[in-house]
């Protein structure tokens, strides 16, 4: 655990210029200095350091932000790996925090457990190469199917022998403790008998991000039913199954390099693509995909390609766990295999150049493929096709992106012969509930909010912000609105993760943009700006994410409307002024980040003044009125916003300190 000062201490020494020139030759230009964007394919440099703000951007890709996320992106490395490199650069010492005895031996028994894998993995692999049975038997069923000594040496690949206990006892004398051993699955023990679990079974080694090895796969030789064909590692310390992809390791250059992850469901079938020089491959190893899984291959690629067996089987088990990668933000395309084949044999009985074509020719992108799919099943029973309609809508509603969601909607209102304009209305539906949760602006779902103390710190430090429209002249909450339209038109775009809940109430991230996030959320609680020319580029931008193309700055600063296009320059050229978040002792991690704590602030400013206002009128109203009933009816009203105002404070408390 790297502690918090250590982090500040990081962030406040690395200058974003030093760390991005050891991977990218910088040009000075003006005060910022330019180069070739690391990330994606580029003639002319777009990719922008600036010094002051010491933040990266690259006006190609969009890729953006501090040291820290440079070094996660570029090395594909954690945030706490990043850290590491940028204090080694630095030379700043990484004090871990002091570490509870448990914590010691915890950490001490991963390291062990490692170096248990390891020795098995070396053991195995000898036993299959030199001794006899592991030549005749293991050695001889790899080469049986088509694996050649290459690809058995990079996978490691190994073979136990068909003798009790014979790698235990080994084990045993070379100093490995039984319990450890027991731990990490590889000995069994039966009537206080030590075994081992993969006897006579070939060994898949299963190596993690950085190539260690932290599980086994056994596959038996046989098709004895009474036995289980795969014996695997036991979750552990330092095995976790649904955070690991089989092939990673070997998989992750190839992956970043084509921004491409081929998905499949085996060892073999990884082992077959990689020897036919198809790499960027990895398998879920059997089981339908987990979230921790994608944003794995999410740090490489964006792009999926799942490939499955062309069986019925096969078929509906690429259609599980799909709308998950939707939701990571992710393009999930699907290869159906020849009925008879799976990856393996398809890639062992065919030449290359046959499987590269048939993988470019039948990758479907996955909502047509869907909607074909269950389409097919649906017939014509009127009752079905309900269904169908309302599951791809749901699997639309996922993606983050809305110029994909258009897409898509459009696609699928030709396949589902439905208007256009009524899927867009059920997706929607979907994204405001959504929408509604993630912000907790749901007074439904909101409790009485409580008056503790740093909230009522929020407040005050919100309400000492210069507020300008205390002058007469300009009306209430036109700052509030400039403000958002300032963030339409710089940050429109932008892609955010918001955090919030779905349907089960589990945690995830939400990517929207900028202005979808504004606009939908007004256009939610009714709220319109009152600004004429403000309207209008709230408007354009409502438009926008109707058609499924934003506007862009230009659109706006050459606008023939003289009134537009004034204001748009003028809120341009301001030099534009993200929250002082530091100053109010905030930890900020990344631009993304201040702009999220922007966005999100603006909105409920934005609301408050609404609100304020409204209160206002209500009170001038009071004074006037003189009949109870009236009077009685104003003051719920009142009382109304205030429960909405306090509601909305929390909200800002919670959105600043997050
Ligand atoms: N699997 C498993 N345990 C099982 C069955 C399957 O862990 N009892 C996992 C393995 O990772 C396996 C994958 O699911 O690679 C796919 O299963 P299957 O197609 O049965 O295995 P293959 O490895 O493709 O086997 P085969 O040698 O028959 O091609
Ligand atoms: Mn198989």
């Amino acid at each position: 655990m790297i502690p918090r000062d250590t982090i500040n201490q990081i962030l406040e020494t690395a200058r974003i210029e030093d760390v991005v020139s050891e991977f990218v030759t910088l040009k000075k230009r003006g005060s910022n200095l330019i180069g070739v964007c690391p990330f994606h394919k580029e003639k002319t440099p777009s990719f922008n350091v600036n010094p002051a703000r010491n933040i990266f951007k690259c006006f190609g890709c969009g890729k953006a932000g501090d040291s820290v996320r440079f070094i996660m992106e570029h090395e594909h490395y954690s945030f706490q790996e990043a850290l590491r490199y940028l204090a080694k650069k630095y030379g700043i010492k990484i004090e871990e925090r002091e570490q509870t005895p448990e914590e010691l031996a915890a950490q001490n028994e991963r390291e062990r457990m490692f170096n248990i894998n390891s020795f098995a993995q070396n053991y195995f692999s000898n036993t299959m190469m030199t001794t006899d049975e592991g030549q005749s038997v293991g050695l001889a069923y790899f080469h049986e199917r088509g694996f050649r000594d290459a690809i058995i040496n990079k996978f490691q690949l190994g073979y136990c022998p068909n003798s009790g206990s014979a790698f235990t006892e080994f084990a045993i004398k070379n100093g490995y403790d039984k319990d450890l051993l027991t731990k990490v699955g590889l000995t069994g023990s039966y009537e206080n008998r030590l075994y081992d679990r993969y006897q006579g079974r070939v060994i898949f080694p299963i190596h993690n991000l950085t190539g260690k090895v932290i599980g086994f796969g056994g596959r038996i030789l046989t098709s004895e039913k009474t036995k289980a064909k795969y014996v695997n590692s036991p979750e552990s310390e330092i095995y976790n199954k649904s955070q690991t992809l089989y092939g990673i390791f070997f998989a992750r250059n190839e992956i970043s390099r084509l921004d491409n992850c081929i998905l499949v469901e085996g060892y073999a079938d990884v082992l077959s693509m990689h020897q036919a020089g198809i790499e960027n491959v990895v398998a879920s190893s059997g089981t339908s995909l987990t979230t921790e899984q994608i944003r794995m291959i999410s740090r490489y690629t964006k792009n999926i390609t799942m490939l499955y067996d062309g069986d019925a089987a096969g078929i509906h088990a690429a259609l599980r766990g799909t709308n998950m990668i939707l939701e990571e933000g992710m393009n999930v395309r699907i290869v159906v295999l020849p009925p008879e084949d799976d990856p393996d044999s398809f890639v062992q009985n065919n030449p290359i150049e046959v499987v590269t074509k048939y993988l470019a020719d039948n990758a479907k992108d996955f909502i047509g493929f869907k909607t074909n799919l269950l389409l097919k099943d649906a017939k014509n029973d009127p009752i079905k096709r309900a269904t169908v309609i309302k599951d791809i809508v749901e699997t639309i509603a996922v993606i983050p992106d809305p110029i994909y969601r258009a897409t898509y909607i459009k696609e699928c209102s030709r396949t589902l012969e439905m208007a256009e304009q009524t899927l867009t209305n059920e997706v929607n539906k979907i994204l405001r509930a959504k929408y509604r949760k993630q912000l907790g602006l749901d007074p439904s779902q909101n409790q009485v909010p409580s008056q503790d103390s740093s909230l009522s710190a929020q407040r005050l430090s919100y309400q000492s912000q210069p507020q300008a429209d205390n002058q007469d002249t300009t009306p209430i909450g036109f700052f509030q609105e400039q403000e958002l339209v300032k963030l339409l038109l710089t940050h429109g775009s932008e892609i955010l993760e918001i955090e919030g809940k779905d349907d089960n109430d589990n945690d995830v991230i939400y990517n929207v943009t900028v202005a979808s996030l504004i606009i939908d959320d007004l256009k939610n609680d009714g709220l319109l700006f009152r600004d004429e020319t403000h309207k209008k580029i709230f408007d354009a931008f409502d438009h926008g994410l109707d058609t499924g193309k934003l506007p862009v700055a230009q659109d706006f600063t050459s606008n023939e409307d003289q009134d537009v296009a004034v204001l748009a320059a003028n809120l341009l050229s301001t030099q534009y002024k993200l929250d002082d978040w530091q100053r109010h002792r905030i930890v900020v991690k990344t631009e993304d980040d201040v702009l999220k704590k922007t966005v999100l602030t603006s909105i409920l400013r934005f609301k408050d003044m609404v609100i304020e206002d409204r209160r206002s009128s209500i009170t001038k109203e009071l004074m006037e009125t003189t009949d109870p009933d009236d009077q009685l009816i104003l003051l719920k009203k009142k009382k109304k916003l205030d429960e909405i105002r306090t509601r909305i404070n929390r909200d800002l408390g919670i959105v600043i300190t997050k």
